[in-house]
């Protein structure tokens, strides 16, 4: 397999494999004490971890200024160090957040709040451009939408910026943003149990990239996960939002999904992969496009996510038997 992916029509070069930068933020709420994060986590580990992701080829992170109230920006900042140069970051805004008490506090999309965050984020991440910026507002207006994917050309005339993506699940959506120039990819849920077909025929039709988000469903296709094993208490997963899928509130994975994550295991498993090396294998053979981005919280999670690299798609054949498992 291709291990590098080009950012749409920007010429960047990325992994095909890229890091989520989501869970190394730690904890931060929302203001009725909803958990965002997902639970403690030890900055020294997740710095090594990124180190030896860089080690290991990966040359792509995905982090959002939101994660951790800017702590997750500044983490990866300071774990690239001189070797920022070397690599592609990726973060997102439109979520307003208070640093000081780790709270959202709500979603602003308007050009001044843009401009601002910006600045904000290139800050915490101790860069003078960000590679690729994305709107963290999935269901946001498509007209102000439009506004900001002006503004976002104006960011790359500027040089804050080299290209820009949308974070959203809607391909109505992604193909606004996708009229700007330098439009580079739309950020999207995507994973074996997760299908996203239209998603992926229109990167393939528009030629972005499809980064995607949640590649191994938040940790259950890692095949870690027991049924009735509880979640810390800060982590999102242990009180989980209407959106977030496979996780029910006090007792962790739904037996359902486990169900169908068990029922994989086999055809994941296959040629000496893990159960998530697998899960990423999938990702590939659905698409040229696609550039996964797992989340991680320690040296141990980095190196095996990035051992999959080398591992390359899975066949054809094997995606063919998993669309037979799981009735599609
Ligand atoms: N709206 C958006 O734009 C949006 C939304 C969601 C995610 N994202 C991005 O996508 C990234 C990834 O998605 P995600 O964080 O939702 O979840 P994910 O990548 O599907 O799952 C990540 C979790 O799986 C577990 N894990 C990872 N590697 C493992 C390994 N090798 N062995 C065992 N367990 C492992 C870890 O959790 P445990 O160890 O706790 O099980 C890890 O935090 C995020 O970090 C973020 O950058 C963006």
């Amino acid at each position: 397999m291709e291990t590098k992916r080009t950012l749409g029509h920007t010429g960047i070069g990325v992994s095909a494999l890229g890091f989520g930068c989501w869970a190394i933020g730690g904890e931060w709420q929302s203001v009725d004490g909803q958990p965002l994060g997902w639970g403690k986590v030890d900055d020294e580990e997740s710095v090594r971890a990124i180190r030896r992701a860089l080690d290991l080829g990966v040359t792509f992170f995905d982090t959002a200024d939101t994660y951790g109230a800017g702590h997750s920006e500044r983490v990866l900042g300071r774990a690239l160090g001189k070797r920022r140069a070397d690599v592609v970051v990726a973060t997102k805004w439109g979520n307003v957040f208070d640093e000081e008490t780790r709270t959202l506090t709500g979603a602003d999309d308007s050009p001044e709040y843009a401009r601002r965050a910006l600045t904000a984020s290139l800050k915490r991440l101790d860069t003078d451009h960000i590679d690729l910026y994305q709107l963290h507002l999935s269901d946001a207006d498509p007209a102000r939408a439009a506004e900001l994917r002006d503004l976002c050309e104006e960011f790359v005339r500027e040089g804050l910026i080299r290209g820009y993506a949308w974070s959203t699940d809607d391909p109505a959506r992604a193909a606004v943003f996708a009229r700007g120039e330098h439009c580079a990819a739309v950020q999207h849920m995507a994973n074996v149990l997760q299908d996203a077909p239209e998603m992926f025929a229109l990167c393939e039709e528009l030629g972005l990239a499809s980064v995607n988000r949640s590649p191994l469903a938040m940790g259950l296709l890692t095949g870690r996960r027991r049924s009735g094993q509880a979640l810390e208490a800060g982590d999102i997963r242990s009180r989980p939002p209407e959106w977030l899928k496979g996780f029910e509130d006090g007792s962790g994975a739904d037996p359902r999904w486990l169900a169908r994550v068990d029922a994989l295991k086999d055809v994941l498993t296959s040629d000496g992969r893990t159960p998530g090396q697998g899960a990423l294998a999938w990702l590939w053979a659905r698409s040229p496009r696609t550039v996964p981005i797992p989340g991680f919280r320690s040296v141990a999670q980095a190196e095996q996510n990035a051992g999959a690299l080398e591992m390359g798609a899975l066949t054809p054949g094997q995606v063919a038997e998993i669309d037979r498992i799981l009735g599609r």
